[in-house]
């Protein structure tokens, strides 16, 4: 079937209709994916939740011509363990993120294969390694990932949060980039302290430069 002739009729899939705050994700990672372009390594998504970042992501390498390897990692069932660092008035659950708000779809690989042949023209396919499982059990073991240059980092909780700064960061070349989607301008949190805690706690004493974005109100992180 052609991508034209997909369009979703019979799906309801308004998340990732175009919007202001769509629009405003896709600037901000064209931008970073551009500053990054000429950092040694490859591109990690963690946190897929219904694939609207990875349709801009995908889109994004696509019409950069990147020749990086675009990795995603995501329990694909939702949130894991919850700490007690992550407790706020929002009140994550087990499982949340497993599946839309109205319980329709479940957010599983095959969703999300069929959002990406849904939403992106083939032109603006890349070809995308999927790594499913919660990241703390996964992370520490996975091997495949050497130097790389962009992680866009929206998994919202602390675990995650610290087990990919404690896995990832060394593997960050000179110039790579982390954006984080939970942590605010000021490095605070309303919905998520968990993500800020892990934030505080990682980079305690090491020399960084944390940058606000532009048009949004989170903040991304350079490696000098
Ligand atoms: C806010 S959603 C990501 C939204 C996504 N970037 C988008 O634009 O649609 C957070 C995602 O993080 C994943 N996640 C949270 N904690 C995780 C963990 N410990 N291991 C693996 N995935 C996790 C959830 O399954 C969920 O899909």
């Amino acid at each position: 079937m052609r991508y034209h002739q997909l369009q979703p009729k019979n799906l309801d899939f308004s998340f990732h209709l175009l919007n202001s705050d769509n629009i405003q994700t896709l600037i901000c990672l064209k931008d970073l994916l551009i500053k990054t372009s000429q950092v040694k390594g490859d591109v990690v998504e963690f946190g897929v939740g219904r694939g609207r970042s990875l349709i801009i992501l995908s889109s994004l390498l696509s019409y950069l011509n990147s020749k990086k390897k675009l990795f995603i990692f995501d329990s694909f069932k939702g949130f894991g363990n919850i700490d007690f660092k992550d407790n706020s008035l929002r009140n994550p659950q087990k499982g949340e993120w497993s599946k839309s708000p109205d319980q329709k779809y479940q957010y599983n690989v095959k969703f999300i294969k069929k959002i990406l042949q849904i939403h992106l023209h083939p032109k603006n396919k890349y070809p995308i390694k999927f790594v499913k499982g919660y990241i703390e059990t996964n992370l520490p073991n996975f091997k495949k990932l050497n130097k790389i240059s962009f992680i866009h980092c929206d998994v919202d909780l602390y675990l995650p949060h610290k087990v990919i700064l404690e896995n990832m960061w060394s593997k960050l070349s000179k110039g790579g980039i982390i954006l984080f989607d939970d942590i605010e301008k000021g490095i605070k949190s309303k919905k998520f302290p968990g993500a800020v805690s892990a934030f505080k706690e990682f980079f305690k004493g090491k020399k960084i430069k944390i940058y606000n974005l532009k048009n949004r109100n989170n903040i991304f992180v350079k490696k000098i």
